[in-house]
């Protein structure tokens, strides 16, 4: 058996999975930390890799949001350890076999526009593919990516956000292998081509999940910005930052899930 089949044959004997949204936690982020439902451990589940990276948990958690069940998955896998594309797209295999149709797919990126400040959060509205990776090698070719991040999700986040007070930035993601953060001159480059923010994870992931017509929302944590200078960036203020905005993304998230639009 093929391992998706194998790992969702093992999860449906263990709970039963009807949940539509499914939410990718990146770097630091940690949402709906109430008590879960149900929750295993990556490590517990046959064929599934393990994350490498602190800040990366590895573990899947259903909770319960308003009066709807949501699958979150804490820990993802990163090209830059070594992982092929094939792995890290396998959370998103996952929950599709699941049943989920929405994927919230959240990460922890560094800012290029100027206007943005760390703390800030950033609707996806698009991205741009630097990794020289996709999943879809070997098909299926020629997936459509316009409206890949949802343009009717955002328009829900946006009015929201509006509501409660929290202004959510817009902006095209690009995004790279890593595991170098980056030079002053690929900054430049990347707001010459019309990116906003740059981070090491998410694309190959909404790829997938558009191959699988699956409904995505992406949102990126602005946990730095790059600046012309020379202070050092360091994981451990992408993570500090990353607690902090945390807090906002939940409400934000939760507050969407009441609301029963999905
Ligand atoms: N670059 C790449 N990935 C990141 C960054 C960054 O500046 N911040 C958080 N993740």
């Amino acid at each position: 058996m093929e391992m998706v089949t194998e790992i969702v044959k093992f999860l449906k004997d263990r709970y039963l999975f009807n949940q539509k949204i499914g939410v990718i936690l990146g770097s630091g982020l940690s949402v709906f930390s109430e008590q879960s439902l149900f929750s295993i451990d990556y490590r517990d589940i046959p064929g599934m890799p393990l994350s490498t990276v602190p800040g990366h948990r590895g573990r899947m958690d259903i909770v319960k949001v308003g009066d709807q069940e949501v699958i979150v998955m804490r820990g993802r896998y990163h090209l830059y350890e070594g992982y092929s594309s094939k792995d890290v797209v396998l959370p998103v295999d996952i929950l599709k076999g699941l049943g989920v149709d929405i994927l919230v797919i959240t990460n922890a990126s560094g800012g290029i526009r100027e206007t943005f400040m760390p703390g800030d959060i950033m609707l996806i509205t698009d991205h741009i593919n630097l990794t020289g990776e996709n999943p879809l090698i070997g098909g299926p070719n020629f997936v459509d990516m316009k409206n890949a991040y949802s343009y009717r999700l955002r328009e829900q986040l946006k009015g929201i956000g509006k509501e409660i007070g929290l202004e959510l930035k817009e902006g095209v993601y690009v995004g790279v292998k890593g595991p170098t953060y980056e030079t002053p001159a690929e900054i430049r480059f990347f707001r010459t081509i019309g990116g906003d923010a740059v981070g090491m994870s998410t694309i190959l992931e909404v790829i997938r999940a558009r191959s699988l017509n699956m409904e995505v929302l992406g949102l990126s944590s602005i946990t730095n910005v790059h600046k012309e200078d020379t202070s050092p960036l360091t994981h451990e203020e992408v993570l500090d930052m990353g607690n902090r905005i945390s807090e906002k993304l939940d409400i934000l998230l939760r507050e969407w899930i009441k609301r029963g639009y999905v």
